[in-house]
């Protein structure tokens, strides 16, 4: 080709022709442009600076927790009732009155304590949140795979994932912060148990349950409310790994779990889930021997039995990772009429640091961008802020109006949807922990339920990982699990009785590795 037709050739623009940000064609993305071939180069070299400074914005701050997830798109299906009785009776909440109504969703699963590309087949908790994009604004369930939590109160949060992440110096993660947090925080035993059980390591997000774990409230059309907890059950049945499999899958696959939902949903195996509530009367039930607002206990299923109210299907994979995915922001404070909050100490916590989170992590505006954006009219008087791109007053009468009260043909506010419900609130303000902390009981039944190989494995696995841990936590472990079940003391004294190790801060055993290697060399000199 001659060189006139070639340069001829390239200056049409086709339908996959490369542009720059400005929609310029790009003619030339193999050299930065310069004094001769040789440079230097120039400063007026827009598109290789337009280039490169994008990418050097590429990454925005990782989530603080739940760095490394997967999502996908879907509908949730509702049954329209609660039980033999008509959902009506506890909510008025829109999305579950009729039988078959969907409502998109978008789901995101995580691991929690590692950053973005560590492996999924860690012991930790997943993560189980899901925007549903409803026809009164966006609903957010963040939740886990596991019913309850370590702790109950919010103020307690950053010790414990401090505790849980690396080392701030050494910048390695070690069991003996873990569990030096945990056996001070007696609370936690309960999870702890579940944690390094199998349950602690789901075989992937599609085989997976979730929980909202905190307690929140459902308000009915009279202003009624109820106590709710929320489960989804997965259809394709549960799956939790051995650490040995667990292990074993790492060697080969460290994103095994992401690449399992992608490749279910693209083959057109689309995973299910039923959404179940457990309900009480909205009060503190003074006959348990639990608070129903400790985030620790679970609701015993014979007394709160499990009700399914719909289906979640997920039949999308998304188009871009980082648009959806990670700029993806879920916070328990996003509610619809007919969901409300309850005094759940670490729910009111967590209602404040998303949203919070979210200004920082993706910016002000976050709420615009599409996979945020609730799907319906959104008209507000907020103005500005870093990387806004549209008004949102637009669909008010007189555009010209951001403000409220107005008779100039500003936005007014809504009729209240249904009865309010203002329940009364009385007492000294203190800071105190609750009544009825309980926090080996349910640890006890937990361990009692779980079958031999579960118990096994939970067993080896706190003692691999206390082994290496100061005495005085190894005894207030030990402590702890004869509190909840004698057997499950003992055969954890029994355990650590004879493993007892050197603490060891790097649980990659690299010092091993390296001790090993330097004996295979002094070997090899003889
Ligand atoms: C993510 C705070 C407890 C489930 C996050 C994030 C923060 C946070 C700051 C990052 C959000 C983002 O960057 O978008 C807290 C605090 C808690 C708490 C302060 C306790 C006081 C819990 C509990 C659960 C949970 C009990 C389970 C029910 C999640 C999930 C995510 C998350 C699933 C990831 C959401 C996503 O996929 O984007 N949490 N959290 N958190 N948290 Fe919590």
């Amino acid at each position: 080709m001659d060189k006139e037709h070639s340069n001829h050739e390239t200056n049409i623009e086709k339908e996959n022709t490369l542009t720059n940000r400005q929609g310029h064609p790009v003619t030339n993305n193999q050299d930065i442009r310069t004094v001769g071939n040789r440079g230097p180069a120039t400063l007026e070299n827009y598109d290789f600076i337009e280039k490169i400074s994008h990418f050097d914005r590429e990454r925005i701050p990782e989530r603080v927790v739940h760095g490394r997830g997967a999502g996908a798109h879907g509908y949730f299906e509702a049954y329209g009732t609660a039980g033999d009785e008509p959902i009506s009776k506890y909510t008025r909440a829109k999305l579950f009155q009729e039988k078959g109504k969907r409502t998109p969703v978008f789901v995101r699963f995580s691991t929690v304590i590692h950053g973005g590309h560590s492996p999924e087949t860690l012991r930790d908790p997943r993560g189980f949140a899901v925007k549903f994009y409803t026809e009164d604004g966006n609903w957010d369930l963040v939740g886990n795979n596991i019913k309850i939590f370590f702790i109950r109160d919010a103020i307690k949060f950053p010790d414990m994932i401090h505790a849980f992440k690396p080392d701030p110096i050494t910048n390695v993660q070690d069991n003996q912060r873990f569990f030096d947090f945990c056996s001070n925080s007696p609370e936690s035993f309960h999870m702890v148990t579940f944690i390094y059980s199998p349950w602690g390591i789901p075989a992937n997000y599609r085989q997976m349950q979730g929980s909202g774990v905190n307690t929140y409230r459902w308000i009915n059309s009279e202003g009624e409310a109820v106590l709710v907890k929320y489960h989804w059950e997965p259809k394709q049945g549960i799956k939790n790994l051995t650490q040995k499999e667990a292990e074993e899958i790492q060697a080969k696959n460290f994103n095994h779990a992401t690449q399992d939902l992608y490749d279910a949903i693209e083959r057109g195996d689309y995973p299910e889930w039923e959404l179940f509530v457990q309900i009480m009367s909205d009060d503190e039930h003074p006959e348990l021997d639990f608070d129903p607002l400790d985030d620790t206990k679970l609701w015993p299923n014979d007394q709160f039995p499990w009700i399914p109210v719909g289906k979640m299907v997920l039949n999308k994979n998304p188009e871009d990772y980082f648009t959806e995915v990670e700029q993806a922001a879920f916070g328990t404070g996003v509610l619809v009429d007919g969901l409300d909050f309850s005094d759940d100490k670490m729910l009111q916590g967590r209602t404040f640091s998303y949203s919070d989170t979210q200004r920082y992590r993706v910016g002000a505006n976050y709420l615009q961008l599409p996979i945020n954006a609730a799907k319906k009219r959104v008209a507000t008087n907020q103005e500005g802020g870093q990387m806004r791109y549209a008004p949102e007053r637009a669909s008010g009468k007189n555009p010209h109006i951001n403000y409220e009260p107005s008779i100039l043909g500003g936005l007014e506010e809504a009729k209240q949807l249904g009865k309010e419900h203002t329940p009364e609130v009385k007492g000294k303000l203190v800071r105190e922990p609750i009544d009825r902390p309980n926090n080996t009981k349910q640890a006890g039944e937990t361990y009692r339920m779980f079958e031999d190989w579960e118990k096994d494995e939970l067993i080896n696995n706190l003692v691999n990982d206390l082994s290496a841990c100061d005495q005085r936590i190894q005894d207030k472990m030990i402590a702890l699990a004869e509190e909840a079940d004698e057997e499950y003391g003992r055969r954890l004294r029994e355990g650590l009785k004879n493993t007892t190790k050197e603490h060891d801060p790097n649980p990659l055993g690299a010092k091993d590795a390296e001790k090993v290697s330097k004996e295979t060399m002094e070997d090899s000199h003889d």
